[in-house]
């Protein structure tokens, strides 16, 4: 009989698929229902924030020292893996956690330019307090760049579950239903 053991804990899974949803919504509200899109995302701005901190106090597995590498490590697991020889983590492998991070930091980018944007052209928002009457190039600059890492952090997306299908077939085992449920099978860790 194949032994299991917990690796993601509840709060690790419903920020990850709280955080698709919210992406998604916000993607794909962008014109025509800024209130709704707004919302979205302060959403994953909040999960975002959580999982900062969980990173730091969380479970084994959720540590940011659990599966943050050096990028030589990461770079070298991806080769491996893509080679088919790469060993099999119980956590993130350190391509995983390098992809962790990335879009981490795209979408807070995202989050942040979201909130720039929305204060300065919209008049709405946290920070429309300080920006409701800035220049009109701020407003754009900020929309541009609001654009660029929303659609960069779809591009990480492609990749991220393009890894996971990947290393789900390497490994024999479907990484999608493990942070559904949150188990592994345990052995050769
Ligand atoms: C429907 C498509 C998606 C699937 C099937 C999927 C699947 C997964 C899986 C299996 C893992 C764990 C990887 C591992 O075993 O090391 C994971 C982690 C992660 N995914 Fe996704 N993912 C999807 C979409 C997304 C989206 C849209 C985002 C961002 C907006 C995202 C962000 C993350 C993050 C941040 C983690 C790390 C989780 C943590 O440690 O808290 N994923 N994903």
């Amino acid at each position: 009989m194949t032994r299991e053991i917990k690796v993601w804990d509840p709060l690790v899974r419903i920020f990850h698929w709280s955080l698709v949803a919210a992406f998604f919504i916000a993607y794909f509200t962008e014109d025509d229902f800024l209130s709704l899109h707004a919302w979205a995302g302060y959403t994953v701005g909040g999960l975002i924030l959580f999982r900062l901190i969980w990173g730091f106090i969380g479970t084994r597995h959720a540590r940011f020292s659990d599966f943050v590498r050096p990028p030589g490590v990461a770079i070298a697991y991806l080769k491996d893996e893509l080679a088919g020889r790469a060993r099999r983590y119980i956590g993130h492998n350190p391509a995983g956690g390098a992809m962790v991070i990335a879009l981490l930091v795209s979408l807070a980018l995202t989050v942040v330019t979201g909130l720039v944007t929305y204060g300065s052209e919209e008049c709405a928002g946290p920070l429309s307090v300080w920006l409701c009457n800035a220049p009109e190039w701020l407003a754009e600059a900020g929309e541009e760049i609001h654009e660029f890492f929303a659609n960069f952090t779809l591009f990480l997306i492609v990749l991220h579950v393009a890894g996971v299908i990947w290393s789900s077939l390497l490994h024999r085992e479907n990484l999608v239903a493990a942070m559904w449920h949150g188990r592994k099978r345990m052995e050769d860790e």
